[in-house]
Formats: C-alpha cells, sequence, structure tokens
C-alpha cells in the first residue's frame, strides 16, 4: 500500500513570514499524522525559513526547480547541493509552467531528474498534455514522450525514488478538473508504462500523483482510483484551511 502523497506548489506566491506562519500551523496540526505523506513547496526566498520549521516534523520540503549542474556560472540558479544543504528532500522538476514559459525541454528535464537523484533529491517529474494535444487524441502520445525522454537513462532502480506527476495543461489553475475516470485512464497507462520500461515491481510502487485543479472537493474522488497515489496542488493549497481539507479528505 503505498502512503498518498499530498503535496503543495506554492509557485511564485507568498513572503517568508507568509510562507513560516502556513508551515507553523500545518506542523501543528499535523506533527503527528502519519496516514499521508505531506510535501509544501515554497519559493526559493522562504525554503530555509521553512526548512527550520519543519525540522522535527513529519512534513516534507521541496523546491520547485533545480539546476542540472552542481555549481558553477549559471547566474540566477540554484543547485541540487544547494537543496540538500538547507533539507530539502523534494525538488518539481518539468513543471508545465517551467516547459511553457521559460522553454524547457525533455532533455533539460532529463538531466535534472539524474543530478537530483544523484544528490539524493526526489524528483517530482510533472508531465501532462495540453489541450491542443488532448482534443487531437495525443495525451497518451505526449505522456509516452515525455516519460521516456524524461526518464531516459535513468537506472531502474532509482526509478522507484521519483515521483511522477500527471498535470493536464488545461486543468492547470483553470477550475476545469481532469474526471476522477479521465485522470485514472492516464495514470494507469503511466504505470504500465513504467512496468513495461523497468519492471513490474518498480511500476507497481512508484507513486504518480494527480494535479491541475484539485481541491477538497474533488479530491476524494480522485483518491478513490486505483492508480491515483497523490496530488500536487496550486490554487487551493495556498489558504491553510483549503489545503488541510484536501489532506484530510
Ligand atoms: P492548480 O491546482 O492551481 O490548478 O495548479 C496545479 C499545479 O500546477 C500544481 O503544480
Amino acid at each position: 500500500m503505498i502512503t498518498p502523497l499530498i503535496a503543495a506548489n506554492w509557485k511564485m506566491n507568498k513572503t517568508v513570514g507568509e510562507s513560516v506562519r502556513f508551515a507553523q500551523q500545518l506542523v501543528a496540526e499535523f506533527a503527528e499524522f502519519t496516514e499521508r505523506e505531506i510535501v509544501i513547496a515554497p519559493p526559493f526566498t522562504a525554503l530555509y525559513p521553512v526548512a527550520q520549521v519543519l525540522q522535527e516534523s513529519p512534513i516534507h520540503l521541496s523546491a520547485q526547480n533545480v539546476h542540472w549542474n552542481e555549481k558553477g556560472a549559471y547566474t540566477g540558479e540554484i543547485s541540487p547541493g544547494m537543496l540538500v544543504d538547507i533539507g530539502c528532500e523534494y525538488v518539481i522538476i518539468g513543471h508545465s509552467e517551467r516547459r511553457t514559459l521559460f522553454g524547457e525541454k525533455d532533455d533539460d528535464i532529463n538531466r535534472k531528474i539524474s543530478t537530483a537523484l544523484t544528490f539524493d533529491v526526489t524528483p517530482i517529474f510533472c508531465i501532462g498534455e495540453t489541450l491542443d494535444e488532448r482534443i487531437a487524441h495525443k495525451t497518451f502520445d505526449t505522456a509516452n514522450r515525455q516519460i521516456k525522454e524524461g526518464l531516459n537513462n535513468i537506472p531502474s532502480d532509482d526509478i522507484k525514488r521519483i515521483v511522477i506527476a500527471y498535470e493536464p495543461v488545461w486543468a492547470i489553475g483553470t477550475g476545469k478538473t481532469a474526471t476522477a475516470e479521465q485522470a485514472e485512464e492516464v495514470h494507469r497507462y503511466i504505470r504500465e508504462l513504467i512496468v513495461d520500461s523497468f519492471g513490474e515491481d518498480t511500476g507497481k510502487n512508484v507513486r504518480i500523483i494527480y494535479g491541475g485543479s484539485v481541491n477538497g472537493d474533488n479530491i476524494g474522488g480522485l483518491m478513490t482510483q486505483p492508480d491515483i497515489n497523490g496530488a500536487l496542488v496550486g490554487g487551493a493549497s495556498l489558504d491553510v484551511e483549503s489545503f488541510r481539507n484536501i489532506i484530510k479528505y
């Protein structure tokens, strides 16, 4: 049985003070709660102070991006070693906003996943089709390409450590969630792809979470699906009350 993983992606929101207060409230409420694995991804400026709040708590810290090199002349970038240094255990890689707004390619994403794993930071590897691709019946082709290229040359043993987040681009920030059945169909496809490429044990155990307008009302239905192991939440994770409702679905 895979423990459901509920992750908050705050994107470019929250000051240090707001992030710390949110983290303190979560710790106060969920310090003893083991039914879910809870992850929060504040903006870079708040990572270190939030790490201090989360110390000794079961809540995990994630970054929203990372560079694929260990160090060097890469103005504005953050390396995986820097994330480890402040106690960051997860990193979101390949989010659709990074792909579409900042030009990240499958190959860049593959390099980021590879370096993150080397540093023992767990990648939350995002994939998902655009609306045009869905209309053109390319949902599975897109998932296939993004998974194959994103995980190219990653050893089988490492795949189990990765979290795959299926986030259909048309459902992000739009209020249009995929139905539980639409999401499950793609999750099942992804799991079968991982089984075929990396073996039965890896495929059965890899965590595949859903993202795209998740809220307290739709999370329950999504989580009844056998291949949905959690959620990556944007807008509804910005408010403690609504994030708490999602965690406690
Ligand atoms: P929303 O929950 O705001 O649709 O965002 C989803 C997302 O992009 C999480 O990474």
